[in-house]
């Protein structure tokens, strides 16, 4: 900073790098770019640029670079923090034609892609081949991959198979200065100095441009199995997901949803799948996974015997592909269905899974104190509580001053159990107001120095994770 605004010799430079068509300033374009998932921002970039090739990257950078140009990398559009928004104006890098996967090594278990390949695309092309890649956001259907690693994002079968940073084996990344590197090695394990992998794992396009994405893959798994399970206490429904893992069993999802999320969700999709009685106020849905039908359904049963020491109501065994279509759809859409229901803002709390129930009374005493509604759900087997914040009648006023206080109280007591910020959301814009709760200044000291390293001129996503970066 500061930084210059595009001139019309910028444009004829990026005209000589791309075809012109790839060079776009459009309205259309422009206001598309301007905005992803987050509530409902919008920044407007300067010049929307859709690159093919790593060099051609590498020549945009150099020369915004050189020219103190922001440049912020775009992939699906689908993120929740605001990380794709080009707050600075300058270039919006539209990654959407780096759609190759480009060698699957089946012997290796290992994938090659580009970072605009769709998730869900990239996951049955690897099925299809009898492998599997399991992080499957709530936007698999259309988030790009790159978005994915950018933002480590996680997903339900995170409980039981990690994140995207426990696949992430090895980058192609442009620098900010235009230089072209790996990041690692496409091993499996790698004890060989500083790990720029995972530096760059969810850094939110801060730190340099994916361009290649080494991935490492299991074996397809054959069979699962969903129960949906409804209980008469939202908090109860919390300690149930502990008691699960303590008796020995890991699901290859814990998911929870309040009464609202869920009906909410049902009303948006139109559907009446679910028998929802009065009483209920929150479901967990549990899917067990693995290769033996007889394992799944001994594990689905003793599950069941667990939730049984709560107060709850019937069972759904879902073991058609429709019924369990059907309850993953409403559970994915809850999100979309909050933010078509009233203006809202979304946190990403996670803490130690066993402080779930302690985190869920907390947010709704908070919700009383500040006098704001929430729905929440989320990743309950991770103790990642998504905490939607809904507007309702809550005053202007009171929405734009009285709630960032209630979110920062909320975020101390989250850290104060030992949790953090966000556990896949990432920070992006909406909430780098608040890293001073979960980072003290010589933590914060080294990330601005890391970011220095990288992109001396931070042209690179300004505006994101750091304040005043
Ligand atoms: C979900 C997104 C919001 O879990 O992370 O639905
Ligand atoms: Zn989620």
């Amino acid at each position: 900073m500061p930084f210059h605004k595009i001139t019309p010799p910028d444009i004829t430079f990026f005209k000589s790098i791309l075809e012109e068509k790839y060079v776009l300033a459009d309205e259309e374009n422009l206001n598309r770019c301007a905005s992803d998932q987050t509530e409902d921002l919008h920044y407007l970039p300067e010049a929307v640029l859709q690159p093919r090739t790593t060099e051609e990257v590498s020549k945009i950078l150099r020369h915004c670079n050189d020219n103190n140009i922001p440049v912020t990398a775009r992939g699906a559009g689908t993120g929740l923090s605001g990380g794709a928004l080009p707050v600075f104006g300058g270039v919006c890098l539209d990654m959407k034609r780096f759609n190759k996967i480009l060698n699957v090594d089946k012997r290796n278990f290992q994938v090659t892609t580009e970072p605009g390949v769709i998730t869900q695309e990239l996951q049955e092309h690897l099925k299809a081949e009898g492998l599997f890649y399991p992080p499957d956001p709530a936007s698999k259907g259309s988030c790009f991959i790159g978005g994915n690693v950018s933002e480590n994002s996680g997903g339900p079968r995170a409980v039981k198979y990690g994140v995207v940073k426990d696949y992430v084996l090895n980058l192609e990344i442009v620098l900010a200065n235009g230089e072209v590197i790996w990041t690692g090695a496409n091993v499996l394990k790698n004890a060989t100095g500083y790990n720029l992998t995972q530096l760059v794992v969810g850094s939110e396009g801060t730190l340099g441009i994916i361009t290649k994405i080494v991935l490492r893959l299991i074996p397809a798994v054959k069979h699962d199995m969903l129960l949906l399970v409804p209980f008469r206490s939202a908090v109860e429904a919390c300690a149930a997901v502990n008691a699960i893992f303590l008796a020995g069993y890991t699901p290859s999802a814990l998911e929870f949803m309040e009464r609202d999320a869920l009906e909410w969700s049902m009303r948006y999709v139109q559907s009446t799948g679910i028998d929802l009685p009065a009483d209920i106020a929150a479901h967990l849905l549990i899917e067990v996974d693995g290769n033996h039908m007889e394992e799944l359904y001994r594990d689905a049963e003793a599950i069941s015997q667990i939730v049984q020491q709560y107060d709850i109501g019937e069972i759904l065994f879902a073991d058609s592909h429709e019924q369990k279509q059907m309850l993953w759809t409403l559970r994915r859409k809850v999100g979309e269905a909050v933010k078509s229901n009233s203006t809202y803002k979304e946190e990403d709390t996670v803490v130690p899974r066993a402080e779930l129930p302690e985190l869920l009374k907390i947010i709704k005493d908070l919700g009383t104190e500040y006098g704001f509604r929430s729905v929440c759900y989320g990743h309950a087997g991770d103790g990642n509580l998504h905490v939607n914040i809904v507007k309702g009648d809550m005053s202007d006023e009171d929405w734009k001053t009285k709630l960032p206080l209630g979110i920062r109280k909320l975020f101390k007591e989250v850290v104060r159990m030992g949790g953090t910020l966000s556990g896949e959301h990432g920070i992006g814009l909406v909430q780098k107001e608040y890293m001073d709760i979960a980072f003290n200044e010589v933590q914060m000291g080294l990330m601005r120095q890391i970011k220095q390293v990288f992109d001396p001129k931070g042209i690179l996503n300004p505006g994101k994770i750091l304040m005043n970066a």
